[in-house]
């Protein structure tokens, strides 16, 4: 049985006061939680994320990394400094940092992979835009970039790591994949792993994202091979993040 788990994507929002104030609600329920709960904070708010979260059972992470372990990469922030951080998961691969900062199958799986050699858990994140799931192509495209990272680190590497299937179409829009959409595409990706090795395909966990909200959450993570969400908008307010935390179970 895998256990589900909630990771909030906190995009580019937050302040200091705003964050403390999120925050405080979530560290005291997530006691009371039976699923694994994740804030994916804006890279200066690691610090603070740290200190009000350290001892909780609430683990946080960042939204990207760059993929060099140093260098003269101007902006750029390394998978050790995340670690600094007490980071444990990164996001990689976001539909975001793919359309908006060019990130190609290529410089996913590269981040993927810098990730995992510090030690800190990739949550790699597949989706088809809208044009693509009109085309027929939802799962060739899924496919493709999930194997473009399953190439590049081995099946076995794919254990320390999680996905999230992120419609494009979903993601900001209002519009969730309807349970039994995201359910055909969760079972296609865990069977395409399965083809590598089915221990790793049984135990990987498959987050869905794309307007994730309360109403809708439980139905979505009692289909089968959905294990828990990826959520934007809905983790900026503590009750709808809780909420969808509780629907996990
Ligand atoms: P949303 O974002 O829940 O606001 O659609 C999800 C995501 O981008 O991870």
């Amino acid at each position: 049985m895998r256990k589900k788990l909630v990771a909030g994507n906190w995009k580019m929002y937050g302040s200091l006061p705003r964050n403390a104030a999120l925050l405080a609600p979530i560290r005291v329920a997530a006691e009371g939680l039976a699923c694994d709960v994740v804030v994916c904070a804006p890279f200066p708010y690691l610090g603070q994320v740290q200190s009000l979260l350290t001892g909780s059972k609430v683990a946080w992470g960042a939204q990207t990394l760059n993929e060099y372990a140093e260098g003269a990469y101007t902006g750029e922030v390394s998978a050790a400094m995340l670690g600094e951080f007490g980071c444990s998961y990164v996001l990689v691969g976001h539909s975001e940092r793919r359309s908006l900062f060019g990130e190609s199958d290529a410089t996913v799986a590269a981040k993927f992979a810098a990730a995992q050699a510090a030690g800190i858990r990739p949550v790699l994140c597949l989706g088809e835009t809208l044009a693509e799931r009109e085309a027929g192509q939802t799962l060739a495209v899924v496919g493709r970039q999930l194997a473009a990272v399953v190439e590049r680190v081995g099946i076995s590497a794919m254990r320390a790591a999680l996905l999230a299937y992120e419609p494009v179409w979903a993601i900001g829009t209002g519009v969730t994949a309807s349970p039994a959409q995201a359910q055909e595409v969760h079972a296609a990706i865990r069977a395409q792993l399965a083809e590598r090795d089915a221990a790793v395909a049984d135990e990987m966990r498959i987050l869905y994202g794309g307007s994730v909200k309360p109403a809708g959450a439980k139905e979505l993570f009692a289909q089968a091979d959905i294990d828990g969400g990826l959520v934007g908008g809905a983790a900026l307010v503590a009750d709808d993040f809780l909420a969808i935390c509780q629907a996990a179970g």
